[in-house]
């Protein structure tokens, strides 16, 4: 499973969602309190981008019709009707790291 560097862990605010791309797949990468979680950017309702959204706690929302989706397990909320993919993230003393399929 590559590693990909995501770069400087300061740019990855609490509370806040951060759109990374790689090889053409966005995910939408969250920092929970110094805890880091990734999953796929794309809304399954209707394409929203969650990095878009707000978050609160582990539950990012999606901006267009506001589906919650748990940053640990994927688990998605109506009105979407499946769930998406999460990715582990590590870092280093500096950098953060994407554990990409
Ligand atoms: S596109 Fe995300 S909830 Fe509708």
């Amino acid at each position: 499973m590559p590693l990909i560097n995501i770069g400087p862990a300061e740019n990855f605010p609490v509370g806040k969602g951060v759109l990374v791309e790689v090889d053409g797949k966005r995910y939408a990468v969250f920092n929970t309190t110094g805890q880091y979680y990734a999953v796929d950017d794309i809304c399954p309702h209707a394409g929203g981008h969650f990095s878009e959204g707000s978050i609160t706690g582990t539950k990012a929302y999606c901006p267009l019709h506001n589906a919650e989706v748990d940053v640990r397990t994927g688990m998605c909320g109506p009105p979407c009707a499946s769930d998406v993919e999460t990715y582990d993230v590590s870092c280093d003393s500096t950098d953060l790291f994407l554990h990409v399929d």
